[in-house]
């Protein structure tokens, strides 16, 4: 076989909030991938990184109070852990907002522009008059101009599904300030997409893509390739156009080129050929993994930019679907928004692997993530047939046999049959049917299970004369077992060393036909727990929105009819978490109505020298005059929501059923602003 060279790419997710279970599937079914390449020998590298620039990531940086520069670095730090954890294995992770990053992207767009395909014109824009900057899409609400429904987003409408430009919205705000905006010119620059069409599609044409991914591509060559405008005007965090001062790349231009970036960054740490992989009529490899979402950006401006600046273009792009949570959108009052971190506080990562690796498929459908058949089917696969192997063979060796293999193997033929199944599941690992990998391999556990049941070594072993059958039953029950595991190392990483210490050996995709004989093996430990589904359940309320944060929203959108005292008191916490919590004294400084809200005062704070801007869902129990100087008790950590109103800072604690029945917390003259409540 001929050693392939691979480079392997996941979406770089934006360094902006924590890593979620729809993300993992991303990571998980790359790393599996990459992992599968590297147990087959072939020199593959798998890099990602943070996507660190544009407007949302300034904004949350600058509510934080830090620079964006420092925000990335924390969430960076946080993120990389979450993706060890749940063992995924990059061979480099960089980021946007990097040194070869910004070079890379201004070669790729110079090239770009004295080839003629960066075009200016000036357009009219949304602008924020108090805050002065304009205003992206998501950050415009307003009426939708199809069937009139109030407070939507600025690109498209929940209601009715119009996709639309905010400049057509009825009454348009500003999210940031609720200003009313107003229109402002500015030069723009356009990447001339239009200009690739023939190439892009006879690229698309040299691959295999994803049929749905063909469809959707041919729906927009139908409707007609548009410019891309790829600046923005400042601020914006990101890189300075090269000879356009105050002109930013759009973050969906340099993003990925991060790409680019990480493997360079690679190549400099590990001495590695950049060319080799990225040269016009490079023969290695390169994969891009990405979401259903990102399709655009990635079959059409990517190998477009690409192509136009004489680098070589993708070999495939693999989009795959969006996960939900028991049937439904992940949803933070469900407690089905699971992030990285919480799961990992009460699951281990290998079960999400695994039912994800049992779920997934070339294609581009959603996958369910049930938890009742999460834990079901974790238990009954790996717990019940894989594991159940190893434990019901080893001890007799480890006791009886001094922990040595029987020098012969028992049954040549079953052992053959394992070893020919090799060739069916690299086929479905390649192809990315991973679902269909999973089947071949616990249609194999399920016959290493029948042997050992017929065998049945627990009856064996216990007279002297069949004691020698129990060794080979026994013996041949491991080196099926370890066929197995070899099987399912890009899966399950994190069990297969741990078999790998148990069997004394390294898991080889090579070396699946060779069996162990008269070998020693070390003290079997158990390899997984079962899944408790108490504690899925506790995952599932540690991810419920508090209930502080169901004052301001359930409130502000049902009735007053289900008293919080009802409420089950939440999940058991840590101090630790606790502490999380910043909670503060604060004075309020001014409450008033907000325009078109129906639930909500518009709270200022002190904090004693900092001062926030809150929505609570409070007006049906008091008056903004009554509120006027009083002090309470805020979540001052709290991150900022964008509101259809504007932004809040913070939330304020409220007990009660709803209604009249609302108390804000206030505490006793004396506690002065700012004060931390513990
Ligand atoms: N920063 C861009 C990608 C730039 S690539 C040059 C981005 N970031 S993201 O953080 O929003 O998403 C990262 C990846 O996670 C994307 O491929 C996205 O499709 C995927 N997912 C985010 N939520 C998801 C689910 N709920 N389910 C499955 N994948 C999801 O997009
Ligand atoms: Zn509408």
């Amino acid at each position: 076989m001929t050693k392939r060279k691979i480079l392997i790419t996941s979406a770089l997710p934006y360094a902006n909030g924590p890593t979620h279970l729809g993300h993992l599937l991303e990571y998980i079914q790359t790393d599996i991938w990459s992992r599968y390449q590297k147990l087959r020998e072939h020199e593959t590298y798998y890099v990602c990184a943070d996507d660190a620039h544009g407007t949302p990531i300034m904004l949350n940086a600058q509510k934080q109070g830090i620079t964006p520069e420092e925000m990335v670095k924390n969430v960076s730090i946080e993120r990389q852990r979450d993706f060890a954890d749940f063992n995924i294995e990059f061979d480099n992770y960089h980021s946007t907002h990097s040194d070869e990053n910004r070079e890379l992207s201004e070669l790729i767009y110079n090239r770009l522009n004295e080839k003629g395909h960066i075009k200016k014109r000036t357009i009219s824009q949304l602008f924020d008059p108090e805050k002065n900057i304009f205003l992206p899409d998501r950050f415009v609400t307003g009426t939708c101009p199809t069937c009139k429904s109030e407070d939507q987003n600025g690109d498209s409408c929940d209601a009715c599904g119009a996709t639309y430009s905010p400049t057509e919205l009825i009454e348009p705000r500003s999210a940031m300030s609720g200003a009313t905006p107003v229109l402002k010119d500015s030069e723009h620059y356009f990447f001339d997409l239009p200009a690739f069409e023939d190439m892009l599609k006879s690229w698309l044409r040299s691959g295999s893509i994803q049929s749905e991914m063909a469809n959707k591509l041919d729906e927009w060559f139908a409707d007609g390739l548009q410019q891309w405008d790829i600046s923005r005007d400042a601020p914006y965090f990101g890189f300075e156009i090269p000879g356009a001062p105050g002109k930013y790349f759009y973050v969906w231009l340099d993003a990925p080129i991060g790409y680019m970036a990480s493997f360079k960054n690679l190549c400099e740490k590990q001495g590695l050929n950049f060319d080799e992989f990225w040269a016009e009529g490079s023969e290695a490899e390169l994969y891009h993994f990405i979401g259903k979402d990102i399709i655009y950006f990635h079959s059409l401006f990517w190998p477009a930019m690409l192509d136009g600046a004489n680098f070589r273009k993708p070999n495939n792009v693999f989009a795959h679907g969006f996960v939900t949570v028991n049937g439904a959108k992940m949803s933070k009052s469900k407690g089905t928004f699971i992030k990285a971190r919480t799961y990992l506080e009460h699951l281990d990562p290998e079960y999400l692997r695994y039912y994800y690796a049992a779920k997934l498929n070339s294609g581009i459908t959603d996958l369910d993530l049930n938890l009742d058949d999460f834990a079901q089917r974790v238990n009954a696969d790996l717990v019940g047939k894989v594991v159940n192997i190893a434990s019901r063979c080893a001890g007799f060796i480890t006791k009886k046999f001094d922990g040595k293999l029987s020098d012969s193997v028992m049954d040549e033929a079953l052992l053959n049959s394992f070893s020919e199944a090799q060739q069916i599941i690299a086929e479905h690992f390649e192809n990315r049917e991973y679902s269909r990998a999973v089947r071949e391999i616990m249609a194999l556990a399920d016959k290493a299970n029948q042997f050992i049941d017929a065998e049945a070594p627990w009856v064996l072993a216990k007279s002297d004369e069949t004691l020698e059958r129990a060794h080979q039953v026994c013996s041949m029950g491991l080196n099926l077992f370890r066929v197995l595991m070899t099987y399912l190392k890009p899966i399950l990483p994190g069990m297969a060393k741990n078999v790998e210490s148990f069997l004394n050996t390294e898991l080889k995709w090579s070396s699946v036909a060779v069996p162990l004989v008269g070998h020693e093996i070390n003290k079997f430990k158990a390899l997984m727990q079962r899944v408790e589904p108490e504690k899925v359940t506790a995952m599932v309320d540690a991810s419920k929105e508090s209930l502080e944060s169901k004052v301001a929203t359930k409130q502000t959108k049902t009735d007053e009819n289900s008293p919080l005292s009802k409420e089950p008191i939440a999940a058991e916490i840590e101090f630790d978490d606790f502490a999380k919590v910043d909670l503060r004294v604060a004075q309020i400084a001014n409450a008033e109505h907000v325009d078109g809200a129906d639930k909500l005062l518009k709270l200022t704070l002190d904090l004693g020298g900092e001062t926030r801007q809150v929505f609570a869902g409070i007006k049906s129990a008091y008056a903004p005059e009554d509120l006027i100087g009083k002090l309470t008790v805020m979540v001052a950590n709290l991150k900022p929501r964008k509101m259809r109103f504007g932004m809040s800072e913070g939330m304020v604690l409220a007990a009660g059923p709803g209604g009249k029945e609302i108390y804000i917390l206030n505490p006793h003259d004396g506690a002065k602003p700012g004060m931390r409540v513990m």
